[in-house]
């Protein structure tokens, strides 16, 4: 029998930054689903990949001084990019694409021409504010105190040319698909569809732009480009070969089984998205599910807002495993959850190092101790391990329901109720104590053998959200093939199975909290400090000073006869100067951050002398020493002026 398809996809990502948690979560739970419904023996075709038009990118391409594709490609395929971390966060996608493949770009002409053709698409009037000087088009929410975002002047009133969708025409029958069917889940996202998009009426969409070009033209008007979504939202039958000859799998795997988004685009890809295949006459997808926000400090990441989690420490810190299993296992797949370094620690040490991980190097330890790691023939059952069989059916049967329907952390928490118990079976049947006595050798070795096949269901029912750590439990057990697959999960008497285990390093070592946390506040003050300018200098004087102004400030060279720190201040050093008058001058100057005062001695340096002399910390100074000063990465630099010994104290700079 032919394997059933399921077509599964993740929105694909915007390039104008690097990728965060956030975006990581949405990934890692599509690939949970696909990972679990090939387990099932499903033929699957999972996508991703990136959303590259608009005029975002333009505007992010111009401010780096690239093309907008140089910019993309960067993001995309450059080092750190989305396709690395896809493969370090062991993705299993089967397509990747992007929205600036010549494929994809073509088949958008192809798709906006057929909805124009049918009446769908029609030419109208976009009004919204203009800006002049930036020869650009807002709209009124765009606006910031009713001025120009950009450069912050007075904008008019405008029309532009440009093409619409006729929406509001699928207004009925995209309230019936979403009120009467289970196309958009969980449930609570169709009252939000509803209630604040349909019910106040579906309008007529802009589906094209002429202010900037960055985007799929439209062929037959130039000027025009193709609106963003409506070149992002057709990736998911343009990969499979929808209108191009560079794959050929829309008839297999369309319509799909479910769009993975997160809640922002559900309005998109549940009321936008099936319009556009009504008006195509194709096959609506069969749902769309809208999962929740990792929330930071109860807000929402962003990279304007400088709170964004970088999933590249997390995983090289943690482990690839042990991240992908912290954000399915924590957070309800369809609500938002509220991340933090405290909460992902906490879940590692708990669940694996201690649960799971526990689990596994007792038991392979014991069966060591006991057995040389060979579980051989025999083995005595008792009523005990009937309980145990029937959790571990129950708990399988429950998995799969959540896992169908994509209560991820609901499945992972059957999983742990199976390692939860089977943890307890050890402290039940006390194998330390069977082992003293010969007469319960058979009994020991089934309890052993129970612990195995525990252990060997709870590595396949993990093996979604962890695929290393799972292959690596189930290799250490020497588990054969045929025994990993799904049809093979109900458990099997002790007594008509053998193991040939091995014991390895902890798979899930316990993590220090604070040392944890400290590294990772310092690794984030980096990257923090990393993503601020490289070097800023104070913005020039716009005011000119008149040339006998100037000459009124009376610059002279120096040597420092001594210096010192000021008692009881942290920033004052004193000095003590030869400004060639033959009398000393003191001169206190806020830089003791900057310069030890030991070093500053015999210095030749220069200082503003006529400055009217002033009390600080109850000290007299009179001038005040120049230095340069800059920003470097976020962080004040300051270098005192410092001449040619050879030149002499109190020659006049002019
Ligand atoms: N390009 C569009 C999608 C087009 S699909 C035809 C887009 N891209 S995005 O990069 O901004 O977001 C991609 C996905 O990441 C969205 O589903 C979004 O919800 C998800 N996330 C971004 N930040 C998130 C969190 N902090 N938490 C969870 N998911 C979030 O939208």
């Amino acid at each position: 029998m032919e394997n059933k398809k399921f077509y599964i996809t993740t929105p694909i990502y915007y390039p104008s930054d690097k990728l965060h948690i956030g975006h990581t979560y949405c990934t890692v739970a599509t690939d949970a689903i696909a990972r679990f419904k090939r387990l099932q023996g499903c033929d699957v075709m999972f996508l991703t990949g990136t959303d590259e038009h608009g005029q975002k990118i333009e505007d992010k391409a111009t401010e780096a001084g690239v093309t907008p594709q140089q910019f993309v490609d960067n993001i995309v395929l450059g080092e750190r990019g989305v396709k690395d971390l896809w493969k370090l966060m062991n993705i299993s996608n089967d397509r990747f694409i992007r929205t600036t493949d010549d494929y994809h770009v073509a088949a958008i002409q192809k798709i906006f021409k057929k909805m124009y053709e049918n009446g769908d698409i029609y030419k109208g009037k976009y009004t919204g504010k203009y800006c002049k000087p930036c020869e650009s088009f807002w709209t009124e929410s765009q606006l910031v105190d009713g001025k120009c975002p950009d450069c912050g002047r007075e904008v008019s009133d405008a029309e532009e040319e440009a093409y619409f969708f006729r929406l509001s025409k699928y207004a009925d029958r995209i309230r019936d698909l979403l009120e009467n069917t289970d196309f958009l889940e969980p449930r609570s996202r169709v009252n939000e569809m509803v209630n604040n998009f349909i019910k106040p009426g579906l309008e007529d969409l802009c589906v094209s732009r002429t202010s900037f070009t960055w985007g799929v033209p439209v062929d037959f008007d130039p000027g025009h480009v193709v609106y963003v979504w409506i070149d992002a939202l057709s990736n998911y039958i343009t990969a499979l070969g929808y209108e191009n000859d560079k794959y050929d799998d829309y008839k297999e795997f369309w319509p799909a089984d479910v769009h993975i988004v997160g809640k922002e685009i559900v309005r998109f890809h549940s009321i936008i998205w099936p319009a556009m295949l009504m008006s195509m006459g194709e096959p609506l997808p069969k749902k769309v599910y809208g999962h929740g926000w990792l929330l930071l400090d109860g807000g929402k990441m962003s990279k304007s807002k400088g709170n964004v989690v970088d999933p590249y420490i997390l995983a090289e810190k943690f482990g690839v495993d042990a991240l992908r299993f912290f954000l399915l296992r924590t957070f309800p797949f369809g609500s938002d959850g509220n991340f933090s370094n405290e909460l992902l620690i906490k879940t590692i040490n708990t669940d694996l190092a201690n649960d799971l991980g526990n689990l596994v190097s007792r038991t392979t330890a014991m069966s060591q101790k006991y057995f040389e790691s060979t579980l051989g023939e025999g083995g005595q059952w008792a009523e005990l391990d009937d309980e145990l069989k029937s959790l571990a059916a129950d708990v399988v049967a429950n998995y799969t329901k959540h896992m169908e329907s994509y209560q991820l952390h609901l499945a992972l928490a059957e999983a742990f109720r199976l390692i939860g118990r089977a943890n307890k079976y050890i402290d039940e049947t006390a194998p330390w104590v069977l082992a003293k006595d010969e007469a319960s050798k058979p009994r020991l070795l089934s309890v052993m053998k129970n612990l195995c096949e525990a252990i060997r269901i709870s590595a396949i029912l993990v093996s979604p959200f962890m695929p290393a750590s799972s292959e690596a439990i189930l290799n250490q057990l020497g588990v054969e093939e045929t025994l990993r697959k799904w049809e093979n999960l109900s458990f099997r008497c002790s007594c008509e199975c053998c193991w040939k285990s091995s014991t390895a390093a902890p798979l899930f070592p316990r993590i220090d909290v604070e040392k944890a946390l400290a590294e990772l506040e310092e690794a984030a003050e980096a990257a923090r400090k990393a993503a601020l300018p490289a070097l800023e200098i104070e913005p020039f004087t716009e005011e000119n000073v008149d040339f006998e102004t100037f000459c009124k400030s009376d610059f002279r060279v120096v040597k420092v006869l001594a210096c010192e720190n000021v008692k009881k201040s942290e920033k004052l050093l004193k000095f003590t100067l030869d400004d060639g008058s033959g009398q000393p001058r003191q001169i206190l100057s806020g830089i003791a951050k900057f310069y030890k005062s030991e070093e500053l001695i015999g210095k030749t340096l220069v200082a503003i002398i006529n400055l009217p002399p002033r009390k600080m910390m109850g000290q007299a100074s009179c001038g005040m020493l120049i230095s340069a000063v800059h920003t470097e990465r976020g962080e004040e630099k300051l270098k005192l002026l410092m001449l040619d010994d050879s030149i002499p104290a109190g020659a006049k700079l002019c």
